[in-house]
């Protein structure tokens, strides 16, 4: 008989955790981000489709499975479970909540279970922080843009200033625009603490932020395009669309379009879906961030540029083991004595 493998132990890493781990680390979480693209890009990872489940009895709500495998020196597999209940936020809690499991490559067995709205947040920003300046850079004339515009002000919008911030971004000025006044005041009172922001405008219109805006971020819950019009953009901004469905079809069709995933991205009614739905190809998709990663996509000077991210749940395991392995290296690891109870064979 060949020789037996412990097993496991089962851990439960609190969001109390994670912060401490990521918070601050902006730098490292985006470096960790970029390291599981090119393990993405090199073709070491699984990464099937998301599965949404919704509820006909409460229809803007879903929770969304992400299931993942990731190889190169991360060497995890598991499962990101992340629900949006968007009224939640008028009863005064997040949207988004979440946990991800991470799975031992060897055994298969679960290794912790870890709050992960946090995770979901730091490294859809750390994302979007690593493209903007990746794109910034591989532009012609290859200058920062310094004039930032958010539409739609919630977590994700926080999380990805605080990324940009992190990261050496400053700003001569800074535009908000959301649906809510309250959440317009909220962000702009948020950015008003914010070194490096510059003059801060609440706008009243999504056009008037985009035309004075060279970095315009979305991050709405928008489920359908409500940005009809190519000629807003035509300054040629660097769009960061991280909520996927603001942008119509004519807008993504005038525009270089980067992607993280092209499957992923085209799934889902997002702008990039219906894009494909209306011309009946994806000739209009320009490269992924791994082809802008390793200098494979040209950029013209004479259009916008959007990335779109899916959101790919190897991000999410590359963040999540990294968590796990400091808090194991801390010896603070919360073990739940006794999960795994059935493991001898016969009894
Ligand atoms: N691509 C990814 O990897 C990824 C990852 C995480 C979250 N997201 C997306 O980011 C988005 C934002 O998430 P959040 O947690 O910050 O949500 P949130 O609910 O906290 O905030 C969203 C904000 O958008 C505003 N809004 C809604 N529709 C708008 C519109 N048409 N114009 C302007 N403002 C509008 C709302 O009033 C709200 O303030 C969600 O769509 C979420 O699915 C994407």
């Amino acid at each position: 008989m060949s020789q037996k493998i412990p097993v496991p132990p089962f851990a439960v890493i609190s969001g109390a955790q994670v912060h401490s781990v990521l918070d601050g680390r902006q730098k490292e979480v985006v470096g960790i981000v970029e390291q599981a693209y090119r393990i993405h890009g090199a073709g070491e990872t699984v990464n099937p489709p998301s599965y949404f489940l919704r509820f006909p009895d409460r229809p803007n709500s879903r929770i969304i499975a992400l299931p993942a495998s990731i190889g190169g020196e991360v060497r995890v597999d598991g499962m990101k479970w992340i629900s949006s209940f968007p009224d939640n936020v008028a009863a005064g809690i997040p949207r988004a909540s979440a946990v991800l499991i991470l799975n031992d490559h060897e055994t298969g067995y679960p290794l912790a279970c870890l709050e992960s709205s946090i995770i979901s947040a730091a490294r859809t920003a750390a994302s979007a922080a690593l493209a903007a300046a990746r794109l910034a850079d591989a532009r012609p004339g290859g200058g920062r843009p310094r004039r930032i515009g958010f539409i739609g002000v919630g977590l994700i919008a926080r999380y990805l200033h605080s990324y940009l911030a992190g990261t050496g971004w400053e700003f001569d000025s800074a535009g908000v625009y959301d649906l809510s006044a309250e959440h317009a005041a909220g962000f702009a009172g948020y950015l008003e603490q914010a070194p490096g922001t510059g003059k801060i405008t609440v706008h009243d219109s999504a056009e008037e932020l985009i035309r004075s805006s060279d970095l315009v971020v979305f991050a709405t819950i928008a489920g359908a395009p409500h940005v009809h019009e190519p000629a807003w953009f035509s300054h040629n901004p660097l769009v960061l669309h991280v909520s996927l469905r603001d942008l119509a079809p004519e807008v993504v069709l005038g525009a270089t379009n980067i992607v993280d995933d092209v499957e992923h991205c085209l799934k889902a009614d997002t702008s990039l879906h219906l894009a494909e739905q209306l011309v009946g190809n994806r000739d209009f998709v320009d490269g992924t961030l791994y082809d802008v990663l390793t200098g494979q996509v040209e950029l013209p000077a004479d259009r916008p540029v959007v990335f779109s991210p899916f959101g790919l749940g190897v991000l999410d395991l590359a963040v999540g083991k990294h968590i796990y392995d400091v808090v194991s290296e801390a010896g603070e690891l919360v073990v739940v004595e006794d999960f795994f109870h059935e493991l001898r064979r016969y009894g």
